[in-house]
């Protein structure tokens, strides 16, 4: 069973809203992924750490009806609002499981296992990847993104202060509950201590600088979801962070310095076992 850690971004339907922003952010480097896989038409998928769905209705969109994509979360809430965007997708082969990936009863004959943003919050990634790979068929992939956040403190500049606060803030809470904000980082050294073979890697960060750009609105929705935790454990106060108004002084801060700025990186690993 995966320890009880405190999960950084809470649970609420704001926060589920987030991860769809992100999803959209994001939605061109998980497609040049998902295809990276080798993934096509007819073929089962495992998304662990589903979330609100989008990996696994992207997965949907390229293996068609003729394949199948099953999601699992251990957040049941956050189903609801998946299942909803399947159904409204008319997606009749996706279903997603309420659970914890390491426990939930699942099929053996995967094509692909694929995750995005989960493994940073499991606190042993190895165990966890050796169960997922019983769940392959012969030949199978397994493939996760995962972020590499530590990269964002060389971002940071004399020029910038808010946006010095914000990653020191952001980091401060990963770091207290635990989570491995560097798991992009050590996606290699997990598959390959669970015992698979040496993944293809890359490395992508969408950025921004522009007014109309939405990752200033992403990243202060991102600081709705961490502020509970930023005071529980002292790192600022809501008065500080000024949430309503920190997509707009962001980007004034950008636009002031002539400083592009980048979202979270994420390292992807893609392994396919032996036939
Ligand atoms: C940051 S979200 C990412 C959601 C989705 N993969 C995406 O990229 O939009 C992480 C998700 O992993 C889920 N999660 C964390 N640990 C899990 C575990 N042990 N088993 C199943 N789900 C887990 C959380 O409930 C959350 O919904």
């Amino acid at each position: 069973m995966t320890e009880n850690r405190e999960y950084a971004m809470g649970r609420s339907k704001e926060e589920t809203n987030r991860l769809i922003e992100q999803s959209q952010l994001y939605d061109r480097v998980t497609r040049r992924f998902l295809h990276e896989t080798g993934l096509g038409a007819g073929m089962k998928v495992l998304d662990i750490g589903s979330g609100a769905g989008d990996v696994a209705l992207t997965a949907a969109e390229i293996v068609g009806p003729s394949g199948c994509v099953v999601g699992v979360d251990m957040n049941p809430e956050i189903l609801v609002t998946a299942r909803e965007r399947a159904t409204a997708l008319g997606y009749a082969h996706v279903e997603f499981v309420a659970g914890d990936a390491s426990e939930v009863e699942l099929d053996s004959d995967f094509d692909l296992i694929v995750g995005r943003l989960v493994l940073l919050y499991i606190p042993q990634p190895v165990d966890l990847i050796r169960k997922l790979v019983t769940r392959l068929k012969p030949g199978g992939t397994v493939a996760f993104q995962e972020p590499a956040l530590s990269f964002y403190r060389a971002l940071t500049s004399d020029e910038t202060p808010l946006l010095n606060n914000m990653i020191e803030w952001g980091l401060g809470v990963f770091e207290h509950t635990g989570a491995n904000i560097n798991m992009g980082f050590d996606l290699f050294g997990v598959f390959t201590e669970a015992g698979l073979p040496a993944p293809s890697l890359d490395y992508h960060a969408p950025m921004g600088g522009p007014e109309d750009w939405p990752g200033y609105e992403y990243l202060a929705a991102s600081f709705r979801s961490l502020l509970p935790l930023i005071e529980k454990f002292g790192l600022a106060t809501a008065e500080e962070i000024d949430v309503d108004t920190l997509a707009n002084r962001l980007f004034k801060e950008v636009n002031d310095t002539k400083r592009p700025l980048m979202l979270p990186p994420h390292i992807t690993a893609i392994s396919r076992t032996h036939s």
